[in-house]
């Protein structure tokens, strides 16, 4: 049996001091005026939010908030990607934006590397993982997704309206990173959860967040233990045995890092499917293109990443600076929408409209610069395997109802009910 000390006491364990960090009021509520009040988790928003950034694009290009202890939000594409390429000035320490900020302390590392890291440590953190994650690694797991989304396919039978959400989209991803993390697959529903926690409960005091996050590091630590003792060819024993700087990695590293995976694989890539499938379903000339033309589907699935990307990351200003016109304070959230980036129509024509044979398309749906998605091959294999077996087995589908589909709030984008007639 192989003794890791590292994982044998919990790695949160603190000599009783509070964690240090800022906590502001929780303000929920109408938004009186989307250019100095916004707010991502109002239901105005979570139903709807092209219209309010292509509003504020026209009027007040750098938005701002009160809201959660102060907060900004560019919406032109020149502006996203020059906070995301701008690592001096703009920190990533925590890229979720909520009521509380993480100690400062916590840089350059943050609590889930690479993605809440700075430079330098960032590119040290992130070639860890590349090769987990190249086109040739994500291949092998094409055969198995395949046999998946045809198995969830089979539950079909006999039903004429099933919800694509729930019954086929969130699955894909979740068997698929359990997999490479060696997770027991059954576990999905818990992920769910643990997403559900840490994307859509960001307006819960910060207290009952941390017992939630709890929860999903109980979790980690039981697994990264049983791999401890159960080595094998995953993700997870890779992490416990992976080394920086000539030392095994710190627990919270491992931890952190199965946290990220575990979450950015699943909830990203289920709202791409649900998105996509909801497009294709209220769209019949995409759909019946799609089905008759099964080789346009790489090219239309980066039109509806475009449209539909589902990511908004969030920064911390690192000091007072005036900054393209507005004044920044240290701390100060910017909330980095590649959704809205994606739709300027100073950057691609006819912006706002989904046109499925888009030739040149350099979206920013996996982000842009240093923290640029390092499971994107993973991703679009998912998204097409889904996309292709789903149009093969199921060509025609329709809304069953409109009004009934509900999107997730918060920075993840998606359908999380989704019902359609597959007419069966
Ligand atoms: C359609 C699906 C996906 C979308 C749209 C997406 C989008 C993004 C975006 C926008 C970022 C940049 C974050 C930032 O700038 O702060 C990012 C980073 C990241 N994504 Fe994805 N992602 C998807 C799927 C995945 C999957 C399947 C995985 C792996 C299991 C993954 C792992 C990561 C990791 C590890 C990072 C951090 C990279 C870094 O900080 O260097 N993502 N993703």
């Amino acid at each position: 049996m192989t003794v890791d000390d590292r994982f044998t006491r919990d790695f949160r364990e603190t000599d009783g001091e509070e964690p240090l960090g800022i906590r502001n009021e929780i303000v929920t509520g109408p938004v009186s005026d989307w250019a100095t009040d916004f707010s991502h988790l109002e239901p105005e928003w979570v139903a709807d939010p092209y219209p309010i950034q292509d509003d504020l694009r026209q009027r007040c290009p750098i938005a701002h908030t009160e809201r959660f202890g102060g907060g900004w939000l560019p919406t032109r594409y020149e502006d996203v990607a020059a906070v995301a390429y701008d690592t001096e000035r703009f920190s990533s320490r925590s890229i979720i934006m909520s009521n509380f900020r993480p100690p400062r302390e916590l840089a350059p590392m943050g609590g889930s590397p690479p993605i809440s890291s700075d430079p330098p440590f960032h590119h040290d953190a992130r070639k860890l993982l590349l090769p987990a994650f190249t086109k040739t690694a994500v291949a092998k797991q094409e055969e198995s997704t395949r046999a998946l989304c045809h198995a969830l396919i089979d539950e079909f039978r006999g039903r004429e309206v099933v919800d694509a959400a729930r019954d086929y989209a969130q699955h894909i991803p979740m068997r698929v990173i359990a997999a490479m993390l060696g997770f027991p697959p059954e576990d999905g529903p818990r992920f769910r959860e643990f997403i559900e926690n840490v994307l859509e409960g960001v307006n819960h005091p910060p207290e009952e967040r941390m017992e939630r996050m709890q929860q999903l590091f109980d979790y980690l630590l039981a697994q990264i233990r049983d791999h401890v003792d159960h080595p094998r060819d995953d993700l997870t024993t890779y992490l416990i045995n992976a080394e920086l700087y000539g030392q095994k990695l710190d627990p919270s590293h491992v931890a952190g890092t199965m946290a990220l995976l575990l979450i950015a694989g699943i909830d990203t890539t289920w709202s791409a499917i649900g998105a996509s499938l909801w497009h294709l379903a209220k769209t019949p000339a995409d759909r019946a293109r799609l089905v008759a033309e099964p080789g346009l589907l790489p090219t239309a699935m980066e039109e509806l990443l475009r449209v539909y990307a589902p990511v908004t990351m969030a920064r911390l200003v690192k000091e007072d600076m005036h900054w393209h016109g507005v004044d920044m304070k240290a701390d100060d959230w910017v909330l980095l929408s590649f959704p809205a980036a994606n739709r300027d129509p100073a950057q691609f024509e006819r912006a706002d409209e989904v046109v499925i044979d888009r030739e040149v398309n350099r979206h920013a749906a996996f982000g842009l610069g240093i923290h640029r998605c390092v499971g994107s091959h993973l991703a679009r294999m998912e998204l097409r395997i889904a996309l292709e077996v789903w149009l093969e087995r199921v060509p025609e589908f329709g809304l069953a109802d409109p009004e009934a589909v509900t999107w997730a709030a918060g920075q993840v984008r998606g359908p999380r009910t989704l019902p359609l007639i597959i007419g069966r």
